[in-house]
């Protein structure tokens, strides 16, 4: 039995770990920590309920008062930490909270584990960190592997860099068992509506204009996030300490490829008086903006047998039911702070 700390688990890939990790292993105490910033929703662990084997801290993992105390009363032994500021867009508009959260707050996690574990040899420190960290890569370049330098291009990859660099450094230098999980881009239920596929779909579904950056032929390699769940569990579960890992769907898409693909299963879902692909609107490029990211998840595939369940189109498919099921979800989240973002982030498109 674990007293597992799922950090960030009110966010997007953190409630789908808690749901994954309840039904997975009941057995084991979650303990939830989570500031509840704009990303962090308690309507995402709708079904978890407190108890002896779980209990919700509202807390930040930047607290250094909190968060040692939480590690001796609650006995944690394990740590999976996605508390972070994960949008790239709000990391070029407003680049201190990614350095204080991203940076500061998995210094703290570290901190606290390093004083709490001891010579513990059970205890695991499952970092949760992204692709982007290897930077950008051309059209016929190989895909990222464990092994490729990193070379973070914005804000929010430069502070995950950081982390995972922390985090290398705690496991040479005082022996603590880490591991680090690199992941391309997720998609699935309850992923904030900032992020491409939900926000896309909403605004399709709504009629407003889909805003593709630049030309629209970046390509990301996306993956549904159960799968990434199971890769994380897969990892935590067989891994030795100061090992990385890359997590991926072999599934490279371009941004427009998406949109549109996006529009066609709304129209035959939901069909409107005219296609929904007269709605792209071109819109000026993110700066800095990574033209390709792959995933090479050949390692993880080799040595724990994990491999993605979904096809992107059954993924696909399920997660626009999902947003289409679940519009309650996501008009509650579009609240005043929401509504601001987006006048901002998309002032030339005036929605
Ligand atoms: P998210 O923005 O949806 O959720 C982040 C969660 O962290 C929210 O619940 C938020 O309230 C919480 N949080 C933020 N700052 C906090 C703080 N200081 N203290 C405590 N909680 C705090 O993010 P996500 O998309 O679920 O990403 C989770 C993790 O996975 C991140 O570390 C991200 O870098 C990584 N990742 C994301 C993707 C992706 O495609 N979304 C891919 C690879 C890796
Ligand atoms: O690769 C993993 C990363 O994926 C994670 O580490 C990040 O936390 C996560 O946010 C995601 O980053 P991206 O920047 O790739 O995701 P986003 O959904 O913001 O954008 C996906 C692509 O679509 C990207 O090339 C930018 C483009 N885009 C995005 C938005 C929001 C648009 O063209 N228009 C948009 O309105």
């Amino acid at each position: 039995m674990k007293t597992i700390l799922i950090t960030g688990g009110a966010g997007f890939i953190g409630s789908n770990f808690v749901h994954h990790w309840r039904k997975h292993h009941p057995e084991d105490r979650i303990i939830n920590l989570d500031a509840l910033t704009y990303a962090g929703n308690p309507e995402n662990l709708t079904g978890i309920e407190e108890g002896a084997n779980y209990r919700f801290v509202h807390g930040d993992i930047c607290d250094n008062e909190l968060i040692p105390k939480l590690f001796e009363e609650e006995k944690i032994d394990t740590v999976v930490h996605f508390a972070a500021e994960s949008h790239v867009d709000r990391s070029i508009s407003g680049p201190e909270a990614f350095i204080k959260t991203n940076v500061h707050g998995t210094f703290n996690l570290l901190e606290a584990a390093r004083n709490t574990w001891a010579n513990d040899s059970g205890c695991r420190f499952l970092h949760v960190s992204t692709d982007e960290v290897y930077g950008s890569l051309e059209a016929d370049d190989p895909a990222f592997t464990e092994t490729t330098p990193f070379a973070p291009n914005s804000p929010y990859s430069a502070s995950k860099a950081a982390s995972d660099h922390l985090v290398r450094a705690y496991f040479h230098t005082y022996g603590l068992p880490v591991l680090t999980t690199n992941c391309s881009n997720n998609y699935g239920p309850y992923q904030f509506p900032e992020k491409l596929i939900p926000l896309v779909f909403i605004n399709a579904l709504e009629g407003k204009p889909l805003p593709v950056y630049g030309d629209g032929k970046q390509i990301r390699d996306w993956l549904h996030v159960a799968d990434h769940c199971r890769g994380i569990d897969a990892v935590l579960q067989n891994s030795h300490p100061g090992e990385t890992w890359n997590i991926g769907g072999c599934n490279e898409w371009t941004n427009i490829d998406i949109v549109r693909l996006i529009c066609r299963h709304l129209d035959e879902l939901r069909p409107a008086d005219r296609p929904r692909e007269e709605l792209i609107t071109h819109v000026t490029d993110r700066p800095g903006h990574d033209r390709r990211y792959a995933i090479d998840a050949g390692k993880i595939m080799r040595e724990l047998g994990w491999k993605p369940e979904y096809t992107f189109e059954t993924g696909i498919q399920q997660t626009l039911a999902w947003y289409l099921e679940n519009q309650t979800w996501w008009e509650r989240v579009r609240d005043g702070e929401y509504r601001k973002f987006i006048r901002q982030q998309y002032e030339e498109l005036a929605i």
